[in-house]
């Protein structure tokens, strides 16, 4: 089997993060979002994979994943000139996939689970379509799965009334038989190329389509609340190790990671699940966590974080708390106040002076 990750998309809901790149390298526990699909695609075996590349970032991601070899798997690249909806992504790995089955992963899903059971069992199937459902508390929010009887009766995409929680994750495993229906689509109300659509035209034309719930982790990163709680997600999972330096009187609670070249300086508390990349300087009575991720060579210097993201190549210098914020590459945040909570959501380069 093949796989495909989407790489495109807009990105509006992440502004200002996705001015400068694409969502999906945005960085969930130190790593770009979408290598989480990547991994989880070679783990289940599948080595051959598309990347749907579009608009701002393509660059930027055929720069960090390369061909492949670095990450054990072989990558084409396929341009996608506008965000024309996920069926049309889908569309343009015609002459890639050829008479292959192959798997869809949205490069913007997390899971914490192995596909290698459902690779197996579509491989050997019937099915021309096997989805992932997942329940969910805002199903208007989702494409959603009318479901009877362990049969799928509907696809509908951001119901108004929805008719069960089930989410249809965006984990898709499809024969070539959805090209000819992608090829006959027509664009929505919000004039894209859905998937949902093309998904329930399949279901009513032959109904070999399944489903198998998720029932641990999913999570569709749209939005910054969505990438925060990822972040948490992942970091829960993370193996501590520490290999960096430490002054006198550092404490460390609970899982923690501390990068190779990266110095701890005195009486800082880092409450765990946390990550610091590599080549950092936490700064004397700093308090980090719970739940932060701090990306390579980045300085915090006497302030509190928590529940945030910072990216590599930062500067937080400053009195005050910080708390659900995601701060981009190369940012600065700078401040003599005291004691002042803050939430900053900034873009690539982003220079504060409070
Ligand atoms: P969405 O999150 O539905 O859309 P978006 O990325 O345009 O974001 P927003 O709604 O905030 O503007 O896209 C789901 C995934 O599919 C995501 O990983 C991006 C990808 N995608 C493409 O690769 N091509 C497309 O044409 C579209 C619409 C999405």
């Amino acid at each position: 089997m093949k796989g495909i990750i989407l790489h495109g998309g807009h990105g509006t809901r992440l502004r200002p993060l996705t001015h400068t790149g694409p969502k999906q390298l945005l960085p969930i526990a130190n790593k770009p979002m979408s290598q989480y699909g990547v991994e989880v695609l070679k783990e289940s075996g599948i080595k051959e994979i598309a990347i749907i590349v579009g608009g701002i970032g393509s660059n930027k991601v055929r720069e960090y994943y390369g061909d492949g070899e670095k990450f054990g798997v072989k990558f084409t690249y396929i341009e996608q000139d506008y965000p024309k909806g996920i069926s049309h992504a889908i569309g343009l790995c015609k002459e890639f996939i050829q008479n292959e089955k192959f798997v869809v992963f949205l490069g913007d899903n997390i899971i914490q689970r192995s596909i290698k059971d459902y690779v197996a069992y579509f491989q050997n199937s019937n099915f021309d379509a096997l989805l992932l459902l997942c329940e969910v508390d805002n199903p208007s929010r989702f494409g959603i799965a009318d479901v009877k009887n362990e049969k799928i009766l509907k696809i509908i995409e951001k119901p108004k009334n929805p008719p069960t929680n089930l989410a249809v994750t965006g984990i898709y495993f499809l024969t070539p038989l959805i090209f000819d229906i992608i090829e006959k689509l027509k664009p929505s109300w919000r004039n894209e190329l859905e998937i949902t659509d093309a998904l329930d035209i399949l279901r009513e034309k032959n109904d070999k389509i399944t489903y198998r719930m998720i029932t641990d982790y999913w999570k569709d990163t749209g939005t910054p609340e969505d990438i925060l709680n990822a972040n948490s997600a992942i970091l829960e999972k993370v193996i501590p190790y520490f290999d960096g330096k430490k002054e006198e009187n550092v404490r460390l609670n609970g899982n923690v990671i501390v990068g190779k070249n990266t110095i701890i300086k005195d009486d800082v508390v880092i409450n765990g699940p946390a990550i610091i990349g590599d080549d950092c300087i936490i700064e004397k009575k700093s308090i980090i966590g719970p739940n932060v991720s701090i990306g390579d060579n980045s300085v915090v210097s006497q302030c509190s974080i928590k529940n945030s993201i910072v990216m590599s190549d930062c500067e937080v210098k400053c009195n005050i708390s910080i708390k659900d914020s995601i701060i981009s590459k190369n940012s600065v945040i700078q401040t003599n106040q005291n004691n002042n909570e803050k939430i900053f959501m900034l873009g690539e380069g982003t220079k504060v002076y409070l």
